[in-house]
């Protein structure tokens, strides 16, 4: 099959991509390259803004496909809070643009754990209803909105993965993560293990309503984000109804144990300091996955915390300045 993955030079979506690659599937990216990195995926690329209607289109008009998976998107939640109209124009118009550029195409959707916002449950599943704290969340949660519409309207399936804390690197440290600024924790704690870190790792806020005083999330290897990706597409190629589903591991870690993971991968000792709490962050999200498996068969099994750890510090070692080397 033909498949547009938008964001394709990202983390996430060069790892799916490549594996598309790899089913025989024929991939062709879309990146505006503000985020990804060439190297992250060596295929096919056009290079161009998604939020650009007229450009979505002619693009589309030249280059039938069979499905599409967006990745495209900004992803910081510290971010969304400073910067919300830019989340709302970088998270929403390319959806919108996709859709009436492709109708009826088949469209996997980059979605997220933070749509929940900070439910009073232990394990999320999707029958919750969405109360994002920040506009990174609600950018998510109306994009759904918005392929639920055009589902329930026949105008094409979707299938919107929420992903819990997508961490870890492909065996062999040749491809990895690698974001600028990086914000996110295990890379982070890894940079601050191996002294590329000079301020040291902040945890923001040991202060939560957890068993250690930190938050707690749901670390799910890229490799499991992405193999759930070509499940979606294969379920949607069979004509199965749309639908919403987690992609975790249903296993939270703190901050403090990802530090103790981190040291015991590296061998050294990770710097910290306590700092405030980070706006927008909620005490615990993790995933409740079983219904990921009901419908695709997926679980996580490239998630165990050692192996993400392990994964994400040979990529680190190997790559020192990521892609930009
Ligand atoms: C994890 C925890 C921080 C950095 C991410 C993605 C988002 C979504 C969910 C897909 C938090 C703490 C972090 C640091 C810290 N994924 N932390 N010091 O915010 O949970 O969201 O996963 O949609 O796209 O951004 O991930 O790694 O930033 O933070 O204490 O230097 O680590 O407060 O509790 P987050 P994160």
């Amino acid at each position: 099959m033909r498949i547009l993955v938008t964001g394709g030079c990202g983390y996430i979506g060069s790892t799916t991509a490549r594996l598309l690659a790899k089913s025989d599937h024929e991939v062709m990216v879309v990146d505006d390259l503000s985020e990804g990195h060439r190297q992250a995926w060596p295929g096919a690329l056009e290079i161009f803004d998604l939020r650009d209607a007229s450009a979505v289109q002619s693009f589309a008009a030249a280059n039938p496909v069979d499905g599409i998976v967006h990745f495209a998107a900004r992803a910081y939640v510290g971010e969304s809070v400073a910067q919300p109209l830019r989340y709302w124009r970088a998270n929403l118009v390319p959806v919108l643009n996709l859709c009436e550029a492709f109708p009826g195409t088949p469209f996997v959707f980059s979605s997220s754990c933070a749509t929940y916002g900070q439910p009073t449950t232990a394990r999320l599943d999707e029958s919750l209803p969405l109360a994002p704290l920040n506009p990174y969340g609600a950018t998510k949660a109306a994009a759904e909105r918005l392929l639920q519409d055009r589902a329930d309207a026949g105008q094409g399936a979707f299938v919107a993965l929420r992903y819990f804390n997508a961490a870890g690197a492909a065996a062999g440290g040749h491809h990895g993560e690698h974001h600028q600024p990086e914000n996110h924790l295990i890379p982070r704690a890894v940079m601050a293990a191996l002294g590329r870190l000079a301020e040291g790792l902040q945890v923001f806020g040991t202060d939560w309503n957890t068993p250690d005083g930190t938050n707690i999330r749901d670390y799910v290897h890229v490799a499991d984000l992405a193999e759930a990706h070509v499940l979606a597409l294969d379920y949607l190629f069979d004509d199965q109804p749309s639908t919403v589903l987690n992609l975790g591991t249903g296993r939270g870690y703190s901050v403090l144990e990802i530090i103790r993971a981190v040291e015991e991968a590296t061998s050294q000792a990770v710097p910290w300091t306590a700092a405030p709490r980070r706006a927008g962050d909620p005490a615990e999200l993790v995933a409740d996955a079983t219904r990921a498996f009901e419908m695709l068969g997926w679980q996580a099994e490239h998630s165990a915390l050692e192996h993400i750890v392990q994964s994400a510090v040979v990529w680190h070692r190997k790559n020192p300045q990521g892609y930009s080397a």
